[in-house]
């Protein structure tokens, strides 16, 4: 059986110093990335993605590269021999004896969490459904360490669809731990965040549905994309889609420091207008996320 702490499941498995540490590893690695480009020759990653990416996806392959490692992985699941019903325990089970580290994507909640059990390779969650989405945390807490240089005292905005929102339950859960941060909800009710999670969160969180009434106060606002794939009735999606969108003339009641995030990718909720922006962050994160999974493949190896 694997030791426990060597997958990342949830984006708290890692203790807050291990997050430190990681992204002070992440900071080297983005200053000289010439001194890592071979720690990890001869290492093979296994990339598992049943649900479409462009940024976890390729941000992970590119990190294994620049660290010297390989790729393996199938251009869709579809070619997998699971096409002649075998089952995903057992390819992973196999996977796991070609490589040295494994990254899942699925579109079911739990299920790198149940596959992970039989794995002994480290094994990274890279989307589970509308659960968790670990490493984009990771990529989240690098940009906002970065760019505001604290984790805490921040009133952060999370809008959009905080219900099916992956990337905003793992976040705000992280965000949670550290002081004094304060978390604006801003959404459709429809899409408010699951009751489970608000339970969860000691911090002081207000939900609301205008983003106007608060974005002067923000700190961070996290924008997040309605998600048409996780709607069960398109009807209910066409009613709510383009509820939110940030504008160039919204900016102008931003804070003069704000910094505008997005785990992307956008559909409408941020206009093209604000990418010219200062306070747009989302391009340089989804760099960060780079960064902070070449970091992350090296701690899990135990190479840091
Ligand atoms: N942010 C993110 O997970 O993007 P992809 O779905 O493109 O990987």
């Amino acid at each position: 059986m694997q030791l426990k702490g060597r997958h990342l499941l949830n984006s708290t498995d890692f203790s807050v110093e291990e997050l430190y540490s990681i992204i002070e590893l992440a900071q080297k690695i983005a200053k000289k990335p010439e001194d890592y480009s071979e720690k990890c020759k001869g290492r093979i990653m296994a990339a598992l993605f049943y649900e479409p990416s462009t940024r976890t996806r390729l941000s992970f392959e590119a990190a294994m590269k620049r660290l010297g490692g390989d790729v393996i992985g199938f251009p869709e699941m579809s070619t997998s021999s699971e096409s002649k019903g075998e089952s995903i325990a057992d390819t992973v089970r196999i996977v796991a004896c070609y490589s040295d580290i494994i990254v899942m994507r699925h579109h079911v909640p739990f299920v790198p969490h149940k596959i992970s059990e039989h794995i002994r390779v480290p094994f990274i969650n890279a989307g589970d459904g509308s659960n968790q989405h670990p490493t984009q945390t990771l990529a989240d807490i690098f940009t906002i360490y970065k760019y505001k240089k604290k984790l805490s005292n921040l009133k952060i905005g999370f809008c959009g669809d905080l219900k099916y929102g992956r990337t905003v339950h793992s976040l705000i859960k992280t965000m949670d731990r550290y002081e004094n941060n304060i978390f604006e909800c801003i959404s459709p009710d429809c899409l408010k965040i699951p009751d489970d999670l608000r339970r969860e969160i000691k911090s002081p969180l207000r939900e609301r549905e205008c983003l106007e009434d608060v974005l002067g106060e923000l700190d961070i606002l996290y924008m997040t994309r309605i998600q048409k794939e996780r709607f069960e009735d398109l009807d209910e999606y066409e009613r709510i889609k383009g509820y939110y969108i940030l504008t160039k003339e919204k900016m102008e009641n931003a804070k003069e420091d704000a910094m505008i995030l997005h785990p992307l990718p956008r559909v409408d909720e941020i206009h093209e207008s604000v990418d010219d922006d200062p306070r747009a962050y989302y391009f340089k994160q989804a760099r960060a996320g780079m960064y902070m999974r070449m970091s992350l493949i090296l701690h899990l190896l135990g190479l840091n």
